[in-house]
């Protein structure tokens, strides 16, 4: 017997940039991850001194573009998940096709008219809208021309956008994120914050300067959408990765500290506490900040301090070790930050360590240091899966990953966390993140569409599909 609320929200996250395709119709310009090359080399080509943002086709791959172009295929698709009765449905809004070079005055109505109909095909079937406002992509043109989030002229950028789409959508979609994974810029700058080798991703300076700016700009966000309505629920999101020492050497045991203090809870403690937390110089001691370039004013403190945010959203796919000691050498792979090997772990066919009782510590190292409601809006197992020739998939391996996490999520509800919903990523097939690859899937549906762009783009129902639909069905008692 587990102890899901009745409202529990049961559901499944995309990203426009991974599966909306149509990249450059009605009046939709790049965006940043429209110059991401395919192919498992994605980071390395985008973290070299010689990238530079542009789009050349003689020498990539470019598969954000064409994605599973579910901008044709959305009526299908979210027919789709309501048969397998989801609750809500958590994707994000292409910031280029609402303001197509991220520095217009006016937003582009076709863009507008996209995301309305999205919205109305997810309440024609009760399924609410949770709505990521930007999911690692800025218009290209603000990663260029202003160099990305470093410069504080997007905030007032951010702010439009934002303004526009709680102001069009908020009558119709109570639960927001301001941005995806805010955190991952420890690691990958490019992402979240618009900024490459070139134009000072490597400067530490640079990449706390930009999460200031995106701290306020998210707080701004929460101002507006309480001013549209108080009802309104914004949250943060953050890439949580339970981290463990190596072993008791004290030494291991305070860089774990530090970890989680760096990685974990920077972020989060600014959006949600409102106020930037006490380790903040030794952080930037350890980060090589200069203080004096930070642009900080007390305006931008207030305002931080007035409007936190509602609620925590986290993905969580992977726990990692951390090792100064070198006790262990073996590395691990992981959402962007792997550690070391844990030798007691299995991991997914990419190298990601999988530790559904590292979801059980995640609930309650947040729940226990911010009581808010959490909402675990990513989760999942990006695996290969082998269709036979009728296109069945048995993919009992996600169904036992997904059933352990969700046997975590209860245990949690038991420690006492108040946790609102859970949206596994990928609910259907689309372009990965880190890779560019179609292979790696994390789906209940399968999209026939492979590495190089071949593929009839059919949906079909994967076996998980059936018995995620009897878990939500059952509020998460079958499983
Ligand atoms: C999260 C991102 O980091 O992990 C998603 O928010 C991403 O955009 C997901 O797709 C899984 O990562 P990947 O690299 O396997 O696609």
């Amino acid at each position: 017997m587990y102890n899901f609320p009745k409202s529990f929200l049961w559901g499944g996250a995309t990203a426009a940039n991974q599966l909306e395709g149509a990249w450059d119709v009605d009046g939709k310009q790049p965006s940043t991850n429209d110059a991401l090359p395919g192919g498992k080399d994605r980071l390395k080509i985008i973290d070299s001194d010689t990238f530079d943002w542009q789009i050349d086709n003689s020498r990539y791959r470019y598969p954000n573009h064409r994605g599973i172009d579910y901008y044709h295929h959305f009526k299908e698709d979210i027919q789709l998940f309501a048969q397998m009765g989801f609750k809500c449905y958590r994707f994000s809004i292409a910031w280029s096709r609402i303001y197509p070079n991220g520095d217009d005055i006016r937003p582009n109505e076709q863009g507008l008219k996209f995301y309305d109909a999205v919205i109305d095909e997810c309440l024609k079937y009760n399924i609410q809208p949770v709505i990521t406002i930007s999911h690692y992509e800025l218009p290209l043109n603000l990663a260029v021309k202003y160099g990305g989030w470093k410069n504080r002229q997007l905030i007032t950028f951010y702010e439009r956008f934002a303004e526009t789409v709680l102001k069009r959508y908020g009558d119709r979609v109570q639960y927001w994120m301001t941005f995806n994974e805010i955190n991952s810029a420890f690691h990958f700058p490019a992402l979240g914050q618009g900024m490459i080798p070139s134009t000072g991703s490597k400067d530490y300076t640079n990449v706390f300067q930009a999460w200031h700016n995106q701290f306020v700009a998210s707080a701004l966000a929460v101002k507006v959408g309480h001013e549209i309505d108080p009802n309104l629920k914004i949250g943060c999101m953050t890439l949580y990765i339970t981290s463990y020492a190596v072993d008791d050497d004290p030494i291991n045991q305070l860089a774990n500290l530090k970890q989680k203090q760096d990685f974990n809870f920077f972020c989060t403690d600014v959006q949600v506490r409102g106020h930037y937390p006490a380790s903040t110089q030794r952080i930037y001691h350890d980060y090589n900040v200069d203080q004096s370039k930070l642009i900080q004013t007390d305006a931008d403190f207030k305002l931080l301090a007035k409007y936190p945010v509602d609620y925590i959203g986290f993905s969580y796919y992977n726990s990692s070790v951390v090792d100064v000691t070198h006790v262990h050498q073996e590395k691990a792979q992981g959402n962007l930050n792997g550690g070391v090997r844990n030798t007691h772990l299995a991991e997914s066919e990419w190298g990601w360590q999988i530790d559904p009782v590292g979801l059980r510590i995640a609930l309650n190292e947040l729940y226990g240091r911010y009581e808010k409601p959490l909402f675990v809006v990513e989760n999942g197992l990006g695996a290969i899966d082998k269709p036979d020739e009728h296109f069945m998939i048995a993919d009992d391996y996600r169904i036992d990953f997904l059933r352990q996490h969700i046997e975590a999520m209860a245990a949690a509800i038991d420690d006492g966390v108040y946790l609102m919903g859970y949206t596994p990523w990928g609910c259907i097939d689309l372009v990965s993140a880190s890779t560019g690859e179609m292979s790696k899937r994390y789906g209940f549906i399968y999209v026939d569409l492979d590495d190089n762009g071949e593929g009839t783009l059919k949906r079909y129902k994967k076996k998980s599909f059936d018995w995620y639909q009897e878990v939500i069905k059952t509020n998460g008692e079958n499983l």
